[in-house]
């Protein structure tokens, strides 16, 4: 199947079980430390747990995972295929995602990420997200610290005032945020 020319040409999906295979094998192109099937398979049984993806086709490009609850919610992970970056889809996918969360009521966003991971950590800063902390010697594998960002999510427009906004549902697909 060719490569999509823009990001955009990606349909965004949330993913369930069916897209367990895919997921994995994604996870472990992108990760030395991998979530584990049976990780995976716990949080999508789990109401507060979400995966939303950009898919080309069948073929899954790119996944970002989160928690919501209570108002807040925490980016738990987010990865784009490898011969696919720097191509907008990690910048589209987090979009997205933050819109559909600021559709749900969130207004804050939490995460922590590798101090060495400038790729991820300027993506997130492109957001508005900024640092807050850091909990040093954090990952087991290396005693790297992970710096916490945090963001605040504006309130979003009454409907009525934006007669062709976009109206998310987390479970079906959407378009480009507003
Ligand atoms: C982080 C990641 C998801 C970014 O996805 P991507 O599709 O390549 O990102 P985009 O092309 O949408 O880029 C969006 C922004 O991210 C930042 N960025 C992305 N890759 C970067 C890199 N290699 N170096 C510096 N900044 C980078 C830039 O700010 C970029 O904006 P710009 O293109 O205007 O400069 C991707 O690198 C990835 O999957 N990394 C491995 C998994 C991972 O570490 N996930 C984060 C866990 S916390």
């Amino acid at each position: 199947m060719d490569t999509p020319a823009s990001a955009s040409d990606y349909a965004f999906a949330r993913l369930g079980p069916e897209d367990l295979d895919q997921l994995l094998a994604l996870e472990r192109q992108c990760f030395t430390h991998p979530w584990t099937e049976r990780q995976f398979s716990l949080g999508l049984g789990n109401k507060a747990f979400f995966v939303f993806g950009l898919k080309h086709g069948p073929e899954l490009a790119a996944y970002c995972s989160f928690h919501a609850v209570a108002g807040e919610m925490e980016v738990l992970n987010i990865a784009v295929a490898p011969g696919l970056r720097r191509r907008g889809l990690g910048r589209r996918l987090l979009g997205l995602v933050l819109q559909i969360c600021r559709k749900m009521g969130i207004r804050q966003g939490y995460l922590e990420v590798r101090r060495s991971n400038a790729a991820a950590r300027a993506l997130y800063a492109s957001f508005g997200y900024e640092e807050c902390g850091v909990r040093k010697g954090y990952y087991p594998d290396n005693g790297e610290d992970a710096v916490l960002m945090r963001l605040d999510l504006p309130t979003p427009q009454p409907e009525s005032d934006r007669p062709d906004a976009p109206d998310p549902d987390p479970a079906q697909p959407q378009g480009e945020p507003s």
